[in-house]
């Protein structure tokens, strides 16, 4: 394992739950990988933009002009690639907002899904070109979302595993802090998350 790319998007600083495992999680990783590189982003600090006109051209102009022209403009977007292409397991720790994931992760996930960079179109459909890398997706609710009447209500887990496996990653991991505001679950969950953690395969 020579690099984990930890990505974070819970504002909520040391009252977030899935910040908390995921600090868990990689305290774990760095035992079992002393000598692994861990590039950390916190999304929810570094708040990356949206994707503009100049930023959308420069990511998918063809013409190899026009992309020398604009290589600034890609330049955040070439960087956050190279990182998650350069990395053999990806941690991505995230709250559910609204159902699903909250927009300081859909920007980086926007900036690195990039034809021709993490997939690219072939005869036979797409092709994922982030090959031979893990994901531990750690996932904080309020409600609880792997069974009962709200699990069609989860936008999160499969829409992360959809655009995982879209660039390529299909070994995906995940682990969830249920029930965050259930006044019965909250407590346990975090404790049980990390109890979580010695089962996820590392
Ligand atoms: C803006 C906002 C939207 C939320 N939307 C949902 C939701 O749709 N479903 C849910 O179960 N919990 C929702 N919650 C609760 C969070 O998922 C829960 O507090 C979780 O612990 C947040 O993760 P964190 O502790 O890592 O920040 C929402 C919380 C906030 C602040």
């Amino acid at each position: 394992m020579k690099q984990i790319l930890i990505i974070s998007a819970s504002p909520r600083g040391k009252d977030s739950a899935s910040r908390s495992v995921a600090d868990t999680l990689a305290g774990r990783l760095e035992d079992l990988y002393p000598s692994a590189k861990f590039v950390r982003h916190d999304l929810a600090v570094e708040l990356l933009p949206h994707i503009d006109e100049i930023t959308l051209r420069a990511i998918s102009t063809h013409d190899p002009a026009e992309a020398q022209r604009l290589k600034k403009a890609a330049g955040q977007s070439d960087g956050l690639t190279d990182e998650l292409l350069e990395s053999d397991l990806l941690v991505i720790a995230t709250p559910m907002w609204n159902f699903g994931i909250p927009s300081a992760l859909k920007a980086w996930i926007d900036l690195v899904v990039r034809p021709g960079r993490t997939f690219r179109y072939s005869d036979g459909g797409v092709l994922g070109l982030a090959k031979d890398k893990k994901a531990i997706l750690v996932l904080a609710s309020g409600g609880v979302f792997t069974e009962g009447p709200w699990r069609p209500w989860d936008f999160v887990e499969p829409y992360l595993r959809q655009i995982l496996s879209f660039i390529g990653i299909v070994d995906v991991q995940t682990i969830r802090v249920e029930g965050m505001n259930i006044p019965l679950l909250s407590a346990d969950a975090v404790p049980r998350a990390n109890q979580a953690i010695a089962k996820l395969a590392l």
